[in-house]
């Protein structure tokens, strides 16, 4: 072979290995567009609870349901719902998990897992999670891992679950190292919001809903600006200042109209940003401070529940964003004001470590290398900076 063929055939052979590597390489990338079509049925009302049946049968599920509950709801409601599933229309188990964040563990988790394999639960059947928050975010994880994921229905029992917890398909559970830190997106088929159920919720936790009622008054604006949410004709910060004028009930109307609002805010943000990436932010007002202090205090006698350690949360940011001057102190003043009336707690319980707070935060989900997105008010109360980065050195001026 002649010196010019050898190279006539190195070029060949250079040009197929350079083919080849074109489409073997390690790395593909493919571009594909997807609409995330998502469809919840969100009854909201008095009775709400009733349309179990019907719902079921509107979302076409299977006959198996698997009924999650914890003793303090059960021993009020189990048995008015169980009564609303007729036997011979569904297979109904009951399952009751431990009260409060007891439940959100690996452990309950695999037993929920197990329970469903021993009675099998295939993907047309149903968990049913009635409970406040804790309940609908075990429920919510188990529910879409298990042969990645059966028909999810959640009957919120607390008025945090029913504002908040319920609505937007997130779900979690806890690890040893920070609250709700394995978790997935996973929507609901249907969210039952009765506010009937509350009649049994413990005042401290009705005012631990207010507290979550309030964050969706902080971030209206922002909400309304960058949604299809509509504000009312009065802002949710008045309308939440002259209900706390008296003590709330839980069926008073007021409190009604603002948890149709507050869950029909959370649903278009949702709409808008489903896993997180920008506007939804804004919901965790006052959550990077709020969760280190439920860990801290976890199992205390000083344990706070998760809408006190919001409303400090919420208290506390509004102050770092006045020393930041991107709000005027009346801001703060009023957001306290509010708290007092709400009977729920703005300061950081004296006694707790600031530097363990400091370090729980740091375990945000928020952080990235060394600094954390916070929301933090601004301007005027009713619209937050959803994605301000703030140094981690900075965050023992929040507590
Ligand atoms: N996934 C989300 O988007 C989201 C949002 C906010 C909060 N959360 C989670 O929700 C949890 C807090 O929810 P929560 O405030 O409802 O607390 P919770 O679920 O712990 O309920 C508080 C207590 O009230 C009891 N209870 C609930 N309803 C009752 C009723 N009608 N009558 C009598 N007792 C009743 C519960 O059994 C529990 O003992 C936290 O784990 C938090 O992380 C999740």
């Amino acid at each position: 072979m002649s010196k010019s063929q050898l190279l006539e055939a190195l070029k060949g052979k250079e040009a197929k290995m350079r083919h080849k590597s074109k489409h073997r390489g390690p790395v593909i990338t493919m571009n594909w567009n997807t609409t995330l079509e998502v469809k919840t049925r969100v009854a909201v009302g008095a009775g709400a609870r009733h349309k179990l049946s019907s719902i079921l049968a509107q979302i076409g599920a299977g006959r198996r349901v698997l009924l999650l509950c914890q003793p303090s709801t059960a021993v009020h409601w189990l048995r008015d719902v169980l009564d609303t599933l007729p036997s011979e229309d569904f297979q109904v188990t009951t399952l009751e998990v431990p009260d409060g964040e007891n439940c959100k563990t690996s452990e309950w988790l695999l037993r929920i897992w197990e329970h469903l394999e021993a009675r099998g639960f295939d993907r047309q059947d149903t968990i049913v999670a009635l409970g406040g928050g804790a309940v609908s975010d075990l429920a919510g994880f188990a529910c879409s891992t298990y042969m990645r994921g059966l028909n999810l229905v959640l009957v919120p029992t607390s008025l945090l679950a029913q504002v908040d917890a319920a609505i937007g398909g997130k779900n979690a559970i806890n690890l040893p190292s920070g609250k709700n830190l394995a978790g997935t997106f996973f929507f609901p088929k249907a969210v039952l919001a009765d506010q009937e159920v509350l009649e049994t919720l413990p005042r401290r936790q009705l005012t631990s809903g207010l507290a979550e009622i309030l964050k969706y008054a902080l971030i209206e604006d922002t909400a309304a600006k960058a949604t299809d949410y509509e504000k009312g004709p009065r802002p949710l910060i008045d309308i939440v200042e002259d209900m706390l004028r008296n003590v709330v009930e839980h069926d008073d109307p007021v409190l009604s109209g603002l948890i149709t609002s507050c869950i029909k805010m959370k649903l278009f943000v949702v709409a808008r940003d489903p896993h997180e990436a920008t506007i939804r932010r804004s919901l965790n007002l006052g959550h990077t401070l709020g969760h280190a202090l439920e860990m801290a205090t976890a199992d205390s006698s000083t344990e706070l529940s998760h809408g006190e350690a919001i409303a400090i949360g919420m208290a506390q940011t509004t102050k770092y964003a006045v020393a930041q001057k991107k709000i005027g102190k009346d801001a703060l003043e009023r957001v306290k004001e509010i708290l007092i009336r709400a009977e729920l707690p703005y300061e950081v319980p004296k006694g707790l470590a600031k530097d363990k707070l400091v370090h729980l935060m740091t375990a945000d989900k928020k952080r990235t290398g060394d600094t954390i997105k916070l929301v933090l008010p601004q301007t005027k109360l009713g619209q937050v900076d959803f994605e301000a980065p703030v140094p981690l050195s900075e965050l023992a001026k929040l507590v």
